[in-house]
């Protein structure tokens, strides 16, 4: 398929960490390519590679060796600036610990990357409050943190994420620290913002009933991607 066709294609990429003098290959070889707007569930066990790879598309860490390409462009040979500036504009995350800044209220947290990518701020209040009330949270945007529930934190991740009109959103075990109905609802959010909103997303999960979500599960193993399922739903 061509690549202008894909929002993110990984040609033959390959990680490394050196521990010491030990080298361990968290990915060896990975080929892959997702379509605009589908929903991909990255399944594999713990230590598969999972997390390696969502930073890896996600441009917060580099290949050793292979290629990986966003909207067409070949991203290896960019700067760490340019990575920056590619990230700000076009990828949202959300993590298993939500990752919120404590001290923000929710609102103030979905702001936040607009203001760091020069928004002005009352079209980004708009666009936060708006968000915020699609993720059914609009009782509850003046609240920090630690005065909501996982689930609440997670969806004010999600609006976050979205704050900058990315074209991917990775969530790297979004559902990880939740009990399952409350993770049900989370996938069922992101699945129905990925259709409104137009935006792809990859999950990564080890949780079957969380992959069944997406068109199209990968799954990964040992660094490669032995196979792809679809779901039964
Ligand atoms: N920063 C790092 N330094 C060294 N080894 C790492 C680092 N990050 C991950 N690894 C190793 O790479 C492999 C894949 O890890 P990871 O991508 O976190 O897997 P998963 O998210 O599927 O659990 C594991 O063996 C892990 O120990
Ligand atoms: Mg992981």
């Amino acid at each position: 398929m061509a690549s202008e066709e894909l929002v993110v294609k990984c040609v033959n990429v390959r990680k490394v960490y050196m521990l010491g003098k030990v080298a361990v290959e968290a990915l060896r070889g990975v080929n892959m390519e997702v379509r605009y707007g589908e929903f991909i569930a990255i399944m594999g066990p713990s230590g598969s590679g999972k997390t390696t790879l969502l930073n890896i598309i996600g441009t917060l860490d580099r290949p050793t060796t292979g290629k990986v390409y966003i909207d067409g462009q070949d991203i290896t040979p960019l700067s760490d600036r340019e990575l920056t500036e590619l990230r700000r504009r076009k990828i949202g995350f959300v993590f298993q610990f939500y990752n919120l800044i404590p001290t923000l209220t929710a609102l103030e947290n979905v702001e936040l990357p607009m203001q760091i990518a020069g928004v002005n701020f009352r079209e980004a209040r708009e666009r936060a409050m708006k968000l915020l009330e699609i993720v059914g949270l609009k009782e509850r945007m003046h609240h920090r943190p630690d005065e909501l529930s996982g689930g609440e934190q997670q969806r004010v991740a999600i609006a976050r994420a979205l704050a900058n009109r990315p074209s991917i959103i990775l969530a790297d075990e979004p559902t990880g620290d939740l009990d399952s109905k409350t993770g049900m609802e989370i996938i069922e959010l992101l699945y129905r913002l990925s259709r409104e909103e137009h935006v792809t997303v990859i999950v990564a999960t080890h949780d079957p009933m969380v992959a069944n979500f997406a068109d199209r599960i990968l799954l990964l193993k040992d660094g490669v991607i032995k196979g792809e399922k679809r779901p039964k739903r």
